[in-house]
């Protein structure tokens, strides 16, 4: 159809409008005929093989969406400072200096990779509640905070996954399979590539999501069985079984990846003329995570394809009290309290009432459970002094065993001006 039928074709069915519609006729035809005329120009340009010609204001991304300029810009080498990350770590995970300084390395170099063939992929091991989880938590807000990229982070519970049905939040519904309605777990990489993916407790995962998991850690991609389609209006992805032209498979190159896993790396003695200790110091961390990966299941090909090896420690005593410290720091945070300090009392009380074998997560329920009254109380008191700062500092004191008993006090309580740092 030639261009001038275009707006005869208007022009004809002006007609048949309502009274209403009628009144914006013309504006809409003098609209159609502007179109027409630019359209005539940069069709005659690109035949004598010029592109049209921007207007001189226009900035050069014009033409591209402002999710592709987002993620083109998440994409970009990201050059991170090793040691402020490394500090940020260990700021708020303690007792773990080691594993967190590979953390902070292996996290540097991908980062800073311009177009990474496969993610970071980054395995954790040691015993419950010594903070594994906590730093990639950590990882994420550092990253956050020193870069100007925005990382997201997915968590995958591996223990829902044991089951192969679970696979189509994974990969879609497999081809002839009503599409189950749930959200695809990683779509989200597709308009942010930036994310950090945790898969918790890798050796419970079914054997049909570690080879979902090779594939990644191989070409960086995930192949779906069938194809995601366009979002709808609030921006969610709308799945097809048999959309031709849908994204079918997801890009994972610029992700961390990170396991974790309760897989205890003590080497077995077998090894003839080797006690437990001189194998421990014979076999690198990676081997043994290795091993352990292995012995709980996991593919060799899938152990062999991560590239970082991270063990965490048992918690030390004294490690144990810092994080009780830094737990009731916090939790007077909550209340707008500082803490100046709490006694060695309490503190050994809470490990008495908990027991260390609970981890640190028992801790952290009983802190506001016994202490979170106090606080409040002392909260409530110092309302209105707001603009004397040194009112919100204090001193922990008494016991936990009564409840009447545990101390919260002014900092300076019973000092002179001249004792106060
Ligand atoms: N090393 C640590 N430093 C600071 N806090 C810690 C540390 N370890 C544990 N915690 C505290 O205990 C809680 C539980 O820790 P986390 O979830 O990281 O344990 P985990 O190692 O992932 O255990 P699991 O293997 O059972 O999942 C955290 O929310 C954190 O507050
Ligand atoms: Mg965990």
């Amino acid at each position: 159809m030639k261009n001038n039928c275009i707006i005869c074709a208007a022009e004809l069915s002006k007609g048949h409008l309502c009274d209403e519609c009628k009144s914006f006729a013309p504006a809409l035809l003098e609209k159609l005929r502007n179109e027409v005329r630019e359209l005539e120009i940069a069709l005659s340009l690109k035949k004598r093989g010029r592109p049209p010609a921007k207007a001189p204001d226009e900035p050069a991304t014009a033409q591209k969406s402002p999710e592709e300029v987002f993620r083109e810009k998440q994409q970009c080498p990201v050059y991170i400072n090793k040691q402020k990350l490394y500090e940020g770590l260990t700021g708020k995970i303690l007792g773990q200096s080691e594993a967190l300084k590979s953390l902070a390395s292996a996290t540097k170099i991908h980062l800073a990779k311009v177009r990474p063939l496969r993610p970071a992929s980054i395995f954790m091991a040691g015993p419950t509640g010594c903070g594994k989880t906590e730093s990639v938590n950590v990882l994420v807000e550092m990253l956050k905070k020193i870069t100007d990229i925005k990382f997201e982070l997915i968590r995958v519970d591996c223990n829902l996954y044991m089951e192969s049905h679970r696979m189509a939040s994974f990969m879609g519904a497999p081809q002839g399979y009503r599409d189950s309605g749930e959200p695809n777990l990683f779509s989200v990489l597709i308009d942010n590539p930036r994310q950090v993916i945790l898969f918790d407790e890798i050796e419970k995962a079914h054997s049909n999501v570690l080879t979902a998991i090779m594939g990644i850690l191989d070409y960086g991609k995930l192949k779906l069985s069938s194809p995601l389609k366009e979002k709808d209006k609030d921006g969610n992805i709308i799945k097809g079984n048999e959309g031709k032209d849908g994204i079918s498979e997801i890009d994972f190159k610029y992700a961390l990846i990170v396991f974790t896993s309760n897989l205890s790396l003590d080497p077995s003695a077998k090894k003839v003329g080797f006690t437990t200790d001189e194998r421990r110091n014979l076999i690198s961390v990676e081997d043994r995570c290795k091993e352990a990966l292995v012995k709980a299941g996991v593919r060799p090909e899938i152990a062999g394809r991560i590239t970082s090896f991270l063990q965490y420690k048992a918690l030390s005593n004294s490690a144990i009290r810092d994080i009780i410290r830094l737990e009731i720091e916090l939790c007077a945070n909550s209340f707008g309290l500082i803490v100046y300090n709490v006694s060695d009392k309490i503190i050994g009380e809470i490990i008495e009432m908990t027991g260390a074998k609970f981890g640190m997560r028992a801790f952290k329920q009983l802190i506001e459970s016994k202490m979170g009254e106090s606080l409040a109380d002392y909260a409530e008191n110092t309302k209105n002094a707001d603009d004397n700062f040194d009112n919100k500092i204090v001193v922990i004191e008494g016991t936990l065993k009564d409840d009447e008993a545990l101390n919260c006090k002014n900092y300076n309580y019973g000092m002179k001006s001249d004792d106060i740092v």
